[in-house]
């Protein structure tokens, strides 16, 4: 019996087979994706994580991989399926080893259900720094993270979270572990099986440790919201200060309806009102103060119609959480549809122009609210209302995505949500060898079946 086996793996308390108990991993943040698991278990270990893939694959029952839970594609919870193919969903926190910070090599070892928030303090508590963050930081694990590869408000400054990646140990759908967490600088080995795990939405093993690089640490921070023109305004004002500003450390862009929504759902007001069609939130950081430099950078930017500049950690926090706070801001009024897509950076002002007119022409009641990372030309397009046209809107939007040569996913990966429309962004080539490498990974599709590759 599989219970049974997973008992001995894990022990009782941690096989949660309790409808109640279960609910709670079988719908995803957005409220928009849910389904049915026969259990939940929860593994402390490699080992323990590669006998529960083991004793799966044995009964030939799927599972579904749980980090977080704050994935936005739906790829983390199991898809509405009959019980008698419910899947095991495998939840990795307990995977919460912070191994010693190496100074000489500037890298450190971690359970891959180690949030990142909890990764950070470590780090700095070494006085280094890790290099991705986002607004999911208390609930992401670095294991979620590799695996959607995500990228997050600080990608122009040092990447997204492949970059981070030094070594990897998983575990494989048949038990098997492969471990690689030596961290080496150079090593021309042959395939590089951990960097392809990084994006592989939990469909070819299970993460269970990571060798992660870690960062100066810059203290000092220096954070404006400023008012522009249009997008095109803001694209060029992003090339100003890249050129100005060395510690350019994040770049992100804000439209007005977000930050109405967002100033209200904090109780706080909306700086720069009426200012521009677009907003820029910008940081600089330095082991030096780097105000004075934003101050001249801006002063110089002839895109700057108005600005806010802060000038303390509380007011730095109150712009962040104005740029923050959309996604739960627009949450809190409805389940959106949330298409995350990038674009060639001279095109982003033509989608932000085009969106409106394309998703009005399928359901005019639908109400958009999008805001991104300027610097990666990554746009979150948060549809509400869409109503019936939800696959409607999403082809149209993505449609309109591949035609300005961009991406379908940008950070949050394809997930269930954008399964179907995978070959907007990748050839049928690529497909095909995306398909081999899956089986070869996992041949009897027992992964997160569904996910990435419908
Ligand atoms: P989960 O949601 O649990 O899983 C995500 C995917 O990874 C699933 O396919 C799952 O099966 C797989 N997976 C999880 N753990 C493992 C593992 N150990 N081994 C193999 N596969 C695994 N994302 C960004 O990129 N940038 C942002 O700025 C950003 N901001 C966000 C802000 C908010 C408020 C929220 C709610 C989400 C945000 N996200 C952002 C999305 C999300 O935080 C990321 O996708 C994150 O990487 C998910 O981590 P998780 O641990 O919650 O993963
Ligand atoms: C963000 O940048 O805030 C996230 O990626 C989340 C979202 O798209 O809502
Ligand atoms: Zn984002």
């Amino acid at each position: 019996m599989l219970v049974d086996a997973l008992r001995t793996v894990v022990g009782s308390e941690h096989v949660l087979l309790d409808a109640d108990l279960r609910a709670s991993h079988e719908t995803d943040w957005t409220g928009r994706f849910t389904g049915t698991s026969c259990a939940v278990v929860r593994p402390a270990s490699t080992a323990e994580v590669a006998g529960v893939l083991a004793a799966c694959c044995e009964a030939r029952v799927p599972v579904v991989v749980q980090g977080g839970k704050t994935g936005l594609v739906g790829g983390s919870v199991p898809a509405p399926v009959k019980a008698e193919s419910a899947p095991v969903v495998l939840l990795t926190t307990r995977l919460t080893e912070l191994g010693q910070v190496s100074q000489t090599s500037r890298q450190v070892t971690v359970g891959a259900g180690v949030t990142l928030a909890a990764l950070t303090a470590h780090a700095r508590a070494a006085g280094l720094d890790f290099g991705v963050d986002l607004g999911a930081r208390d609930s992401a694990t670095v294991g979620g993270m590799v695996a959607t590869n995500a990228g997050g408000i600080r990608v122009i400054r040092h990447g997204s979270m492949r970059e981070q990646v030094a070594g990897v140990e998983a575990a494989l759908m048949d038990g098997r572990v492969i471990s690689r967490l030596d961290g080496l600088a150079k090593d021309s080995t042959g395939y590089d099986i951990g960097h392809l795990l990084a994006g592989s939405e939990g469909t070819l093993a299970v993460i269970t440790r990571l060798r992660l690089r870690l960062v100066t640490a810059e203290a000092e921070r220096a954070v404006a919201m400023i008012g522009v023109q249009d997008t095109a305004s803001a694209v060029e004002l992003l090339a100003e200060l890249r050129a100005a500003l060395p510690g350019l450390s994040a770049a992100e862009l804000c439209f007005g309806p977000g930050l109405a929504l967002t100033a209200t759902n904090l109780g706080v007001g909306v700086p720069l009102e009426g200012v521009g069609g677009a907003y820029v939130l910008v940081e600089v950081a330095g082991e030096a103060d780097p105000l004075e430099d934003l101050l001249v950078a801006l002063a110089a930017a002839e895109q700057v119609l108005d600005a806010t500049v802060a000038s303390s950690a509380a007011e730095r926090a109150r712009l962040w959480a104005l740029r923050e706070g959309q996604t739960e801001a627009i949450s809190s009024i409805g389940v959106p549809l949330k298409l995350d897509v990038s674009v060639p950076l001279d095109r982003l002002a033509e989608l932000v122009d085009r969106l409106p007119a394309v998703v009005a022409a399928i359901e005019p009641a639908a109400e958009l609210v999008f805001f991104g990372h300027l610097a990666e030309a990554n746009l979150h397009i948060n549809v509400l209302r869409a109503g019936d046209h939800v696959e409607a809107v999403t082809e149209a939007v993505l449609a309109l995505v591949a035609g300005l040569r961009g991406s379908i996913s940008s950070e949050h990966g394809v997930g269930r949500a954008k399964a179907a429309w995978l070959g907007l962004s990748r050839s049928s080539a690529e497909i095909d060898v995306m398909r081999s490498i899956k089986t070869a990974f996992d041949p009897f599709g027992l992964l997160n079946p569904g996910v990435l590759l419908s």
